[in-house]
């Protein structure tokens, strides 16, 4: 039975923890997985721009001994030149494994339903579930656990912010999302969240104050306030988001000891100050890092 990875909830409590460890193993060996996906071939297929995604998992599966294959939104044009299903059915006779980048979810699910190789999101409209998985990875490094830990991401109720829920749920960290009335995350990301939160008692709360959501925090996160795709937004949502702006005012409502994170790339000025992405708690690089070796578990886990 293949296996997809278009949710952090895909994997159980168990397989997340189990992919940390890979994960972790991984990044202080590199050499001794070089061989582990031999011969086998992602097709890294983006329709959107990207820095990290497009890096990691390019070099994610070379350093396991595999092939990547990039497809650029000219190259493909999912569903316009060619449909979901034709493409699915074409690429699983070619390559072993497939991640996508792209705007609705329903085209990943698609994808998986009817590829008969593994689908790997790497960002939809609703989720953001390597990111997350990377995230959480970093935060275990640094606080040295996660359980009952609370992680308040401020700003919008976007991709981000769902599989920040998404995790938070079944790793049994207590999430905290504030954002301007308008910018809720989505119901469905929201109850599922809460539905799986209850396996491992985390609390999911949605807010609207800054201040009082970040009480407590040991990590504060945010990301753009434009996403991908609402960039004829950015001026409107500007002025809506900047009472939101991480500060070095609203960090100190934090935790003493709380860290930064962002998923990159960061708009300095808009949702976070340089003071706060520069400062010696700010984890931003490192998550980014964290990027190559929790997708490296995560092919490894899927197509090994
Ligand atoms: N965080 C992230 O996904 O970065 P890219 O958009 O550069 O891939
Ligand atoms: N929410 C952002 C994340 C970028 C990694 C976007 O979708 O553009």
């Amino acid at each position: 039975m293949k296996r997809d990875f278009l949710m952090v909830r895909d994997f159980s409590t168990e397989e997340i923890h189990e992919a940390f460890d890979i994960a972790i193993d991984m990044k202080k060996d590199r050499k001794k997985y070089s061989k582990a996906l031999e011969g086998e071939t992602l097709a890294l297929i983006f329709e959107k721009p990207s820095l990290r995604t497009r890096t990691t998992f390019d070099v994610g599966i070379q350093q396991l001994g595999g092939y990547s294959l990039y497809l650029s939104p000219a190259e493909i044009s999912l569903g316009k030149r060619e449909s979901v299903y034709d493409v699915a059915k074409n690429l699983e006779r070619m390559v072993q494994g497939i991640m996508i980048r792209t705007f609705g979810h329903n085209i990943v699910e698609d994808m998986a339903k009817y590829a008969k190789i593994p689908i790997i999101n790497g960002l939809t409209d609703y989720s953001h579930p390597c990111q997350a998985m990377a995230d959480f990875l970093t935060i275990k490094e640094v606080k040295g656990k996660l359980e009952g830990l609370k992680l308040c991401y401020v700003g919008d109720g976007n991709n981000v912010a769902h599989s920040l829920m998404d995790a938070g749920a079944r790793l049994g960290v207590n999430v905290t999302i504030v954002c301007p009335r308008g910018f809720e995350p989505n119901m469905i990301a929201y109850n599922q969240a809460v539905e799986d939160a209850k396996l491992t008692g985390a609390k999911i709360e949605v807010t609207h104050d800054p201040f009082e959501g970040v009480k407590g925090a040991d990590a504060v996160y945010t990301d753009v306030w434009a996403s991908m795709g609402q960039e004829s937004e950015a001026v409107e949502r500007k002025r809506i988001f900047m009472p939101y702006q991480v500060n070095s005012k609203l960090m100190s409502s934090a935790k003493s000891d709380a860290i930064f994170m962002h998923c990159l790339p960061a708009h300095r000025g808009d949702e976070v100050t340089d003071e706060v992405i520069d400062a010696p708690n700010s984890v931003v690089f490192q998550e980014a890092e964290n990027r190559l070796h929790a997708q490296k578990a995560i092919i490894y886990k899927l197509m090994k």
